[in-house]
């Protein structure tokens, strides 16, 4: 029997309070702590369910696969009764999470959908192609493309191809932004368009930043404008944009990200980034706290998307949140009256 629901029984059968949910063991594995977005989103997750009751086991795996999957059957020998995975490598979790199943361990994938198994039993994210979508749609209003007379200059930066999130991003806001590349108002003068032409692995602001150094000496280089960069996530665009100053550029592209981590709102009121896309880790992790609860009580978990997320396998049953965009204009707002930052950590 599925080891949740002994515990369960037990509870239900000795009549004790909700305080016995407290040997309830909530394994959270996490990509890597050199992003600040999922410090944050450990960190939430950990203070939220502690607050519950339960005890977590809380591990960062430095993107490392074989790493996380150590992790994770680490986590599974000490007793994990259910387990939250944001997966590195979405692809590489099938062995280890088989052994989950037959414990009859219920897995929650975090933001990132895991891939070719059964072994995952709900999704909980952010609504990834509207991410895309919104970036699209802050470039077209940003650059005017609707009622522009000639063309502007784009490149495109997107995320780490074992991501499945990636692809999602980049769809998105290609869709809003194909029309305009098809009618030649926006030039990719790399010629640089597939997803897999600008990936950039572990969403490396390293990789990026190299790649747009290449991409400024063979194209900017005679003074072309470049008029918008479009980066699916805060940490490319921080390699862009530190690629862009090293260059000398003195009118700074627009610039998309997503996260608001505090590096990139820092360039946003600095004038260096024009846009992110806010994913409040507190909701998220929220959401998932909720999805654990009614697991734990032998509930189904509320849902709100059975069609998007297949995974090679079967359509993942998902709850999927809102995200929203930040700029200069509503960063205060969204990021400092909504508790998320200090003025402080902002540098205001
Ligand atoms: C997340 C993004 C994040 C990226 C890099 C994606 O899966 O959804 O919020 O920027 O990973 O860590």
């Amino acid at each position: 029997m599925k080891k949740y629901l002994v515990v369960l029984l037990l509870v239900m059968a000795l009549a004790i309070p909700s305080a016995a949910l407290a040997q309830v063991r909530i394994g959270v594995a996490m990509p890597t702590q050199s992003l600040q977005r999922w410090n944050q989103d450990g960190a939430n997750m950990k203070m939220m369910l502690e607050a519950a009751g339960y005890v977590v086991d809380l591990q960062y795996a430095n993107n490392d696969v074989a790493l996380q999957v150590a992790q994770i059957e680490n986590m599974i020998l000490n007793g994990a009764d259910i387990l939250v995975i944001s997966a590195i490598d979405g692809s590489s979790l099938g062995t280890v999470l088989a052994i989950a199943k037959e414990e009859g361990i219920p897995v929650i994938a975090y933001d990132r959908l895991i891939m070719e198994t059964d072994a995952v039993s709900y999704y909980a994210t952010f609504d990834n192609y509207k991410v895309g979508q919104l970036q699209g749609e802050y470039l077209v209003q940003a650059l005017g493309l609707e009622t522009l007379e000639g063309s502007v200059n784009m490149e495109i930066v997107a995320g780490s191809p074992d991501d499945n999130n990636a692809r999602y991003f980049y769809q998105g806001a290609i869709d809003v932004l194909m029309p305009y590349i098809e009618s030649g108002k926006v030039r990719v003068p790399s010629g640089q368009i597939a997803f897999e032409a600008v990936a950039t692995l572990a969403w490396s602001s390293e990789r990026a930043q190299a790649r747009m150094d290449n991409l400024i000496a063979s194209n900017y280089s005679d003074g072309t404008p470049l008029h918008a960069v479009l980066c699916s996530n805060d940490s490319t665009a921080l390699g862009v944009t530190n690629s862009l100053v090293g260059a000398g550029f003195e009118k700074m592209p627009y610039i998309t990200g997503q996260d608001c981590d505090i590096a990139n709102t820092k360039n946003i009121i600095a004038g260096l980034q024009s846009m992110s896309i806010f994913k409040d880790t507190r909701t998220l992790a929220a959401r998932v706290v909720q999805m654990i609860e009614s697991i734990v009580k032998g509930e189904e978990p509320e849902v709100n998307d059975t069609t998007t997320y297949f995974n090679g396998v079967f359509v993942v049953p998902t709850y999927l949140c809102t995200p929203v965009f930040a700029d200069i204009n509503n960063y205060k707002e969204l990021l400092i009256d909504s508790g998320y930052y200090t003025p402080e950590q902002l540098g205001l």
